[in-house]
């Protein structure tokens, strides 16, 4: 057993407990089967299921795109700002369950303007539930705007531009969807314009994309953080310039082991990313779809991994540092950790 703890029992109540933050969160992607037929019944979509049984029968996939094609399904039920709502309440719920004291949201709008709900709607709805839980469970919050890499630059550049007079609200952008064949350099220019907005900038990197796309997300698009980073590993030279720059990865393990990014998780790289002094977090992803919110993914690998207490702490402490929290709000959450710890 790991230094720290006497049992994988004791090592998951100490998981528990953990204040923590999330930063790797795709609010559509939260969307449970019970509420997804709740949303069909009451919105009169169509679903190709007969039962959440069936719904959940249907998560088995091979790669990223087996599972984009039925996320993007599943959002459909999502119409009226109530859903967006819903959604994004129930998941707040979750995280403050989970101790999360902290998170940071994508979301997805042209998987919903492209279906005919307004970008308004849904940053009506998420909103509200954000403020209701800061209100409710004390957990703060930023809302990150994610463009669809597999469309076109010109459509990200519009999504941009409708998110205008929400920017109050929306505290940066992302790049996620199919990767490969769409690296980040496809988005050079509307991701300067959201910097020159004052955004924050995220992007997914290296989760199927080869180490080629890490170097463009950092060198072209400037980014705050790698979402994923996971074949980072492969280029020791990128290592060390992450590690230098203590550049944040927000590290997946439940969606990298349902996705095939791991064949196993005893394979997983979180441990290698931490002994070469990478600021990797543990985060959950699209915890309907993989089978566990952030708490299920911190166990999952630290059991794989037989991870001490340090390695625990170290995870939490880098997931506020590598928030957009300012340094007093880190400072708090890092006090937390160490006198619980
Ligand atoms: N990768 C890329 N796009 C996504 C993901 C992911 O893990 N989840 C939702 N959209
Ligand atoms: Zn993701």
């Amino acid at each position: 057993m790991a230094e720290g703890f006497a049992s994988s029992a004791e090592r998951a109540a100490f998981i528990a407990g953990l204040p923590k933050a999330e930063l790797h969160l795709h609010i559509e992607g939260s969307l449970e089967p019970e509420l997804m037929f709740a949303l069909a019944q009451r919105n009169g979509v169509a679903i190709p299921f007969a039962s959440v049984e069936a719904v959940r029968a249907a998560y088995d996939f091979s790669n990223l795109q087996d599972f984009l094609d039925i996320y993007y399904q599943g959002m459909g039920v999502l119409i009226a700002e109530q859903d967006f709502y819903e959604l994004t309440a129930a998941y707040l719920a979750r995280a403050h369950a989970d101790n999360v004291r902290h998170v940071e949201i994508f979301f997805d709008p042209q998987g919903h303007t492209a279906r005919g709900v307004a970008f308004e709607t849904v940053l009506a709805g998420i909103t509200r539930a954000l403020d209701d839980a800061k209100a409710q469970h004390g957990i703060s919050s930023k809302l990150i705007l994610c463009f669809l890499r597999h469309l076109s630059e010109a459509e990200a550049e519009a999504t941009l531009d409708e998110a205008l007079p929400w920017l109050d609200r929306i505290d940066g952008v992302g790049l996620d969807s199919s990767e490969v064949g769409h690296p980040p350099s496809k988005f050079a220019r509307v991701f300067a314009r959201a910097k020159g907005l004052g955004l924050k900038i995220v992007a997914h990197a290296g989760e199927e994309g080869p180490p080629d796309y890490v170097h463009e997300a950092l060198d072209l698009l400037k980014v705050d953080r790698i979402d994923h980073g996971n074949r980072s590993l492969e280029d020791a030279a990128l290592v060390a310039r992450l590690a230098a720059e203590g550049m944040t990865l927000t590290v997946c393990p439940l969606s990298n082991l349902k996705l095939c990014v791991v064949g196993d998780m005893a394979a997983h790289p979180l441990k290698a990313m931490l002994d070469a002094g990478l600021r990797a977090t543990v985060n959950s992803d699209d915890p309907s779809y993989f089978g566990g919110y952030v708490n299920a993914n911190y166990v999952a690998v630290a059991d794989a991994l037989d991870l001490s207490k340090a390695d625990i702490v170290t995870l939490a402490h880098n997931s506020f540092a590598g928030s957009f929290l300012d340094d007093a709000e880190k400072a708090q959450h890092r006090a937390a950790i160490d006198a619980y710890a």
